[in-house]
């Protein structure tokens, strides 16, 4: 177990740079989560933490260990990957024990350290097997067996269950979960699913071409993504992004979402220099009703719906506000049908969140309560 640092770690191939200086500090026994969309250089600095890609400017500490210039098999780390590459004429309880023959651990020692793996796995009664006659489930096990009999400071993971279906992939992802939690090992995951992140980090670290977005717990980046591209990102459907401006009636600010809506702002968050900035308004489909809320601090806002899409325990309404496709998710008990009925959504102030139109920066309007 050990704590991993970052800074300013940058990678380039040949004249292209594709990691841009990252900055991470991360904790001994957490969890970390880097997500983003395709290209954006989760492996690839994940690669460099393993030692399998170098790093081309930056440092790299593992412990208090500054480890660059080290070989990947002295990093005391072990990766688990998308293809499991397992040795194919070897049983699991040899591919388990591959690198402890490597390193020349006494027979009866290996024996034990299998069988407290494998047992840790539920793959007792597997270990006679070729990988050919098991699971896609069951492999991915036996590739994690083989990172955790080393006793690795750190369990670096890229995409490990992206092979698998969608239910073994529901089930694997709580088995990782509760091995971290058991053995307390320091992790690194890359994915590029957004719930697989949610669900599994301590923190998320939001990756876009090759810089970091955000970092932070998952209830963080729901609640207040810093910027627009993890507010697209983080959360399903997506966040609603509603376009419009700042403006003061009669000492009054709001942002001015068009259509005859309004939010109301708190006067001492706004200043004069804000009156007519573009701003983008941000609203969760989870935090739009359809039912009017009780006290103040609530807004409603009127729209013209296009379906309602049936889910059991909730349902999907799409509409448009003006031109602005929106999805709202609301929970249903009975029948959904008078959902067809509605012509407005009412949001609470906390719920708002209101962004930079041209950067994309979050704003810390504060919405009136
Ligand atoms: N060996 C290489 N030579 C040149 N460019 C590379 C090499 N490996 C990766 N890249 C480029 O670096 C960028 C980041 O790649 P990387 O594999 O880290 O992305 P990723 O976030 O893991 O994406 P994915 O979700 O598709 O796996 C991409 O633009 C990719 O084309
Ligand atoms: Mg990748």
């Amino acid at each position: 177990m050990s704590n991993v640092l970052l800074q300013g770690i940058s990678k380039s191939f040949g004249e292209l740079e594709v990691v841009h200086s990252i900055d991470l500090e991360i904790a001994s026994q957490e969890f970390i989560v880097l997500v983003g969309p395709s290209g954006c250089g989760k492996s690839t600095t994940l690669r460099m933490v393993a030692g399998l890609e170098e790093i081309s400017d930056g440092m790299l500490q593992i412990g208090d260990r500054v480890v660059n210039d080290i070989a990947p098999k002295d990093r005391d780390v072990a990766m688990v990957f998308q293809n499991y590459a397992l040795y194919p004429h070897l049983s699991v309880a040899d591919n388990i024990a591959f690198g402890l023959n490597i390193r020349r651990v006494k027979k009866p020692e290996i024996k034990r350290q299998v069988a407290d793996v494998a047992q840790t796995l539920e793959l007792t009664d597997l270990l006679n097997r070729k990988p050919s006659e098991l699971s896609g489930g069951q492999r991915q096990r036996v590739a994690m067996g083989r990172a955790i009999v080393r006793h690795p400071k750190v369990f670096l993971f890229d995409e490990p269950l992206s092979n698998l279906d969608a239910k073994l992939r529901i089930q694997m992802r709580a088995e990782i979960k509760l091995l971290h939690k058991r053995l307390g090992v320091t992790s690194v995951y890359v994915t590029h699913d957004q719930v697989e992140a949610m669900t599994l980090a301590d923190r998320i670290v939001v990756m876009h071409d090759g810089r970091i977005e955000q970092i932070g717990t998952p209830m963080e980046l729901f609640r207040n993504p810093a910027n627009l591209f993890v507010a697209s990102f983080i959360g399903s459907p997506p966040m609603n992004k509603l376009s419009g401006s700042v403006t003061v009636k009669n000492a009054v600010p709001s942002l001015d979402i068009g259509h005859g809506a309004s939010i109301k702002l708190r006067s001492d968050s706004v200043s004069s220099d804000d009156h007519g900035r573009s701003i983008v308004v941000g609203i969760r489909p989870e935090h739009m009703n359809i039912e009017p809320g009780n006290g103040p601090g609530w807004s409603e806002i009127p729209f013209d719906l296009t379906l309602v899409e049936p889910l059991g325990s909730e349902a999907l309404i799409h509409a448009m506000v003006g031109d602005t496709p929106i999805i709202m998710k609301v929970e249903t008990r009975n029948e959904v049908s008078h959902l067809n009925d509605a012509t407005r959504f009412y949001v609470q102030a906390e719920d708002v969140r209101a962004f930079d139109a041209e950067t994309g920066k979050a704003l810390d309007f504060t919405v009136a309560g």
